[in-house]
């Protein structure tokens, strides 16, 4: 398979790096509009195909599928003309910019029979792959909810505010891990330099009760990358800033109790072991191009699909919706 990575800013050499080394992939070829950054990637992979003409990768009968870096606004225009002509498409976090674009994609994908992926990293990660299998194998017991902190200072964009930088990943992980419906969203957010929210507050309420809050900002002085699940059995802290022992399992939680007439409850508090269990560190990115490749040859959907994306676009263009009519619910359909 010949792969063309579109977009060679920050994240999109780390494609190429991985993709060089999927089995199953022949030739990488790499393109931006940008020469300085060919010219980086010409030199530190000397075996990629470099080019500035983005439409040759979308319309070159040579490349089978096309890994979309490029900044939010233009994933759609890219990965439609890339499907239109015949190609399989992995698209970067978010997967587009708007719910009616993500619709659209997952139409033409199917219509066309390609594969449509997206990036989200971080579901591929060894930490989420075992909070998963915590949660559904029932050790956690029933969610009560989901609280995640991920700030630090900097790296403000140009072209889509916090949420969908940075709440896109925590979002993302929530979707993958609950296994419930989202009904509703609120959000609160401000901009303090250049019109683009650099703060946010979300919060998504469930269909059964669970509740997740999401807490995001360019304006932090430490990083702060820091997720806590909570059930009925135990509770998990999940702390990606952690070199090891990134998540650990407590066993503490509440026992509520009620005493024959005595019309009073007595809550009692459980404390007990805490522990880390042991973590696959396989790089993330190194599984989401193999999940690409292997979705292409097996003819299925891969894990991170187009629908994956879709929810993820659902809950940050309702948040977006809210923060601008000053944190009202938002009914997602
Ligand atoms: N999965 C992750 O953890 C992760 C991390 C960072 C960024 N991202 C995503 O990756 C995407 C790119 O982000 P970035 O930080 O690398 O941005 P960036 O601005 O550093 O790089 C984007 C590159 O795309 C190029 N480009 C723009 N339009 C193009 C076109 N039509 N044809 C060819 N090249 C074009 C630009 O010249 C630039 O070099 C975004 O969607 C972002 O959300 C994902």
């Amino acid at each position: 398979m010949k792969v063309g990575v579109i977009g060679l800013g920050y994240w999109g050499p780390n494609l190429v790096r991985n993709f060089l080394s999927t089995p199953g992939v022949e030739r990488v070829y790499g393109c931006d509009l940008d020469e300085k950054r060919l010219a980086f990637i010409k030199s530190r992979f000397p075996a990629v195909e470099i080019t500035k003409d983005t439409d040759f990768v979308l319309r070159s009968a040579d490349i089978d599928a096309v890994a979309i870096a490029t900044p939010v606004a233009t994933h759609y225009p890219l990965a439609k003309k890339a499907i239109e002509n015949g190609k399989h498409v992995l698209v970067e976090k978010p997967l587009t910019a708007s719910v009616k674009e993500a619709e659209d994609l997952i139409n033409l994908a199917e219509k066309n029979k390609k594969v449509l992926m997206v990036d989200h990293t971080f579901i591929y990660t060894g930490a989420v792959r075992k909070i998963k299998e915590l949660i559904d194998n029932g050790e956690i017991g029933e969610i009560y909810y989901f609280d995640s902190v991920r700030i630090n200072l900097g790296l403000f964009q140009h072209d889509v505010n916090v949420i969908w930088d940075l709440a896109t990943h925590d979002v993302s992980i929530m979707d993958f891990v609950i296994n419930s419906r989202p009904v509703s969203v609120s959000a609160f957010g401000t901009s303090h330099y250049n019109g683009i929210e650099d703060i946010a507050y979300i919060n998504v309420n469930f269909d059964n009760g669970i509740i997740a809050h999401f807490h995001v900002s360019w304006l932090a002085p430490v990083k702060v990358r820091r997720i806590l699940i909570s059930g009925t059995k135990k509770m998990i802290i999940y702390d990606d800033t952690e070199p090891s022992e990134k998540v650990k399992i407590y066993d503490k939680g509440v026992v509520v109790t009620s005493q024959e007439g005595i019309h009073r409850l007595l809550i009692q508090y459980r404390s007990g072991d805490m522990y880390a269990p042991k973590l696959d560190d396989t790089e993330a990115l190194s599984l989401v191009c193999r999940e690409f490749v292997e979705s292409i040859f097996e003819n299925r959907n891969p894990i991170t699909d187009g629908y994956a994306g879709l929810k993820v676009v659902k809950i940050l263009e309702a948040a977006e919706k809210s923060i601008k009519k000053n944190g009202v619910l938002v009914n997602l359909d």
